[in-house]
């Protein structure tokens, strides 16, 4: 068979794990061909392709990154879907593997309705796609936040300061839930939970009353007050729906500041929790949803996508994963609140 691969959206690391489990378990255990599109789908309007072998998967492993390039480049809102179909002709291409995000595989349920067979893995670091408990990235940038909160925490206490820290996570609060509680932080504040600033300045300045001079306050890029508290702040958006960063935790810092008169500084971790050499546990999981997509091709799979359930690789149809967003669940976030 030829199989296409490709990766859309923002990059992370485990990708080339999952890309070179492709290339192997293709190559080696069935005799395909294996060809990569170069920048997720905008390769495949533009017909930018590179067959894939041994040589150029070498290496490629402990890489953060994606060897193929990626780019949040959505066909069918750009009116390319002819474009599409006529590089999968032209390329031969019997089923392709997507490896992708909520837009990435939202692009890949259309392009299935033309009647290509897709298999896609979820990768996100903000761990966000439903259907599967984990998607490549969100383990190494969990590892990344809760490095830079353990480095946060030592100056904060030096200086007798709360230090909001804001992570990615658009839609759903899991990279701030995980290193907050790994981080030791006194108030995480997340999409799934609208939060109220004059009960975390109440909670800020009874702390330092009580007990502490420093205080840990993680935020969400994609956190935002509830509706009618003393906050106005309306979540702004970019052409993809990607949040401007920076913009929560400055607003944030801010009313801190303000309203308690402790000092107070911002970090924004922005894209370094993307970047780097990926942890053990993305690269495996990149290498089992490799190995799986292909078998699952060869075994006449289609409009799937791999997903991990209770540690064991199963198959999700995509049309129960399409325009779905899974939050962290609330024995999660508890968890962070019953810790402050
Ligand atoms: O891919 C997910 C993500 O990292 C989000 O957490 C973040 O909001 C967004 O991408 C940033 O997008 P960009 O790289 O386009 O700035």
């Amino acid at each position: 068979m030829r199989i296409g691969v490709l990766t859309g959206g923002g990059d992370c690391p485990g990708l080339n794990a999952a890309i070179r489990a492709v290339v192997k378990q293709g190559l080696g255990e069935y005799g395909h061909q294996i060809i990569g599109f170069r920048n997720g789908w905008k390769g495949v309007v533009d017909g930018d392709v590179l067959q894939l072998d041994r040589s150029n998967i070498r290496n490629i492993l402990p890489q953060g990154g994606t060897m193929l390039g990626t780019a949040r480049f959505h066909p069918h809102s750009a009116g390319a879907m002819d474009q599409v179909m006529a590089t999968l002709e032209a390329e031969r291409i019997e089923a392709l593997i997507c490896i992708g995000g909520d837009g990435t595989l939202n692009a890949a349920s259309k392009v299935a309705e033309q009647g290509i067979k897709i298999v896609a893995i979820p990768k996100t670091i903000d761990n966000d796609v439903y259907g599967t408990d984990l998607s490549i990235g969100y383990h190494t940038a969990v590892n990344i936040a809760t490095e830079a909160i353990d480095r946060i925490h030592t100056t904060a206490e030096s200086h007798n300061r709360v230090m909001v820290v804001e992570v990615m996570g658009r839609h759903a609060g899991w990279i701030a839930t995980a290193s907050g509680i790994a981080g030791g932080a006194e108030v995480v504040l997340t999409p799934e939970e609208p939060f109220d600033i004059e009960k975390i300045v109440k909670f800020l300045k009874h702390r330092h009353r009580a007990h502490a001079n420093f205080s840990i306050v993680v935020v969400a890029e994609g956190a935002a007050p509830a509706k009618g508290s003393a906050m106005d702040y309306e979540v702004q958006l970019g052409q993809y729906g990607e949040i401007i960063a920076g913009a929560i935790g400055e607003r944030v810092a801010k009313e801190i500041q303000d309203r308690t008169g402790f000092d107070t500084r911002l970090t924004v971790l922005g894209h370094v929790q993307r970047g780097g050499t990926p942890t053990p546990t993305d690269r495996i999981l990149g290498s089992r949803f490799g190995v799986a997509a292909v078998d699952a091709i060869t075994a006449g799979q289609s409009n799937v996508m791999t997903a991990v359930r209770n540690e064991e690789i199963v198959l999700v149809p995509l049309e129960e994963i399409a325009g779905k967003v899974k939050p962290v669940p609330e024995d999660l976030l508890r968890v962070a609140r019953v810790l402050a």
